[in-house]
């Protein structure tokens, strides 16, 4: 796939088209910060006391068998290049049987004619499909069209992005964040499918999550640090002050293995949640890790648009069966036969990340 903009392309179009550009380029520097999934160790076992054919990976969300508690997350759409890569994501999510989610629909209530590179239902018959949307966006469109839509689009769920810290960094970026909380909570009510609140790389705080929750969210997404950095994303695309100020903002936001921790340790106090763990997971073993904190599944963004964009549904297969042989593995070295069995495997912390534990606790009032 090449990365060609077209000039017939809307401002979105194109910055969607300049946004793949940059992702895709091993090279851009778009990675940074620490998922601080290095600073978990689960406990070996010797003796399992299993075969490794009694393994069974397999999940159920959202009514859809799952092989492996994977998905892979909201990325693109709107552009000639995101309709292939769309649907090459489509087609390997369905013989992964993992779900897949699209980029932001905004596109879709000004540009009616790129419908069908967001129609990926015709790729991925039998898993479930995220549709994703801005929260800013809600209370922009009306709620009712944008219901319309999710039913043509006939998706599973919505992720919500929240993403303050990539709009400040984007030329002509929405700025104003008001009403986001309030508007969620009304489209909450309106929507006929789950809601996923995410965030885009930076982590929702705890505090917030359960203020989501209490809205009616059926699961947040951590979209933590340690992974692809939006802020980093958008000063690649620009010079001067934009770009200059990004340089301090390498390690900001949450990790996404705090706040696993820190969700999981909300959910033992039993006023839970339901959520998921994305944002620099990268291995099999970081979403083990994220399983066993309680998270539904984990998402990865940047390596599965990376794989389809290199070598289509092929590298994207073997990129799969290395993050499940991963899985499997921990799984059976945890002596955990099923996924109930991991949830249950327990992890050793770091004393750096004990720290910081407490530390977030005092801060956030947790
Ligand atoms: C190419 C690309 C496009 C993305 N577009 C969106 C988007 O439209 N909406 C959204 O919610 N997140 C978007 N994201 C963010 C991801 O869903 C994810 O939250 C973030 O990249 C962190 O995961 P990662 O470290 O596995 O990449 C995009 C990510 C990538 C790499």
């Amino acid at each position: 796939m090449t990365a060609i903009v077209s000039t017939a392309e809307s401002r979105i179009g194109q910055r969607k088209a300049h946004h793949l550009e940059v992702c895709i380029d091993p090279d851009s520097g778009i990675e940074t910060g620490e998922s601080a999934f290095n600073q978990l160790h689960f406990l070996h076992r010797s003796l399992p006391e299993a075969h490794v054919d009694q393994i069974d990976s397999s999940t159920n969300f959202l009514g859809y068998n799952l092989s492996l508690p994977l998905f892979i997350s909201c990325m693109t759409g709107g552009t000639a290049n995101a309709r292939e890569a769309n649907r090459l994501l489509a087609e390997s999510a369905e013989k992964c049987a993992i779900p897949v989610g699209l980029g932001s629909i905004r596109i879709l209530f000004r540009e009616e004619e790129v419908f069908d590179q967001f129609y990926i239902r015709k790729y991925a018959p039998s898993v479930p499909i995220f549709a994703n949307i801005g929260g800013q966006q809600l209370s922009e469109i009306d709620n009712n069209q944008i219901v319309e839509m999710l039913k043509r689009l006939e998706v599973d769920a919505i992720a919500v992005h929240l993403n303050p810290g990539q709009e400040l960094f984007q030329e002509f970026g929405d700025t104003d964040f008001t009403n986001i909380y309030d508007s969620i909570k009304k489209f909450v009510e309106q929507s006929p499918i789950p809601v996923i609140v995410k965030e885009t790389g930076f982590g929702i705080a705890p505090d917030e999550a359960l203020k989501l929750a209490e809205s009616g969210v059926s699961l947040i997404d951590t979209a933590g640090s340690g992974g692809t950095n939006w802020i980093q994303v958008e000063a690649n695309r620009q010079s001067g002050i934009l770009s200059e100020s990004a340089k301090a903002f390498d390690s900001w936001g949450y990790s996404t293995a705090l706040l696993l921790v820190l969700y999981k340790e909300i959910q033992n106090d039993s006023q839970g949640f339901n959520y998921l763990a994305s944002g620099g997971l990268r291995t099999g073993v970081d979403l083990a890790k994220s399983i066993a904190l309680g998270a539904e599944l984990g998402g990865m963004a940047l390596p599965f648009i990376r794989s389809v964009s290199s070598g289509g549904v092929e590298e994207t297969l073997e990129l799969f069966e290395t993050i499940k042989h991963s899985f499997k593995s921990v799984m059976l070295l945890t002596a955990s036969k099923n996924i109930e069995a991991l949830k249950n495997a327990r992890l050793v912390y770091s004393e750096q990340l004990l720290q910081q534990i407490r530390a977030y606790r005092s801060a956030l009032e947790i």
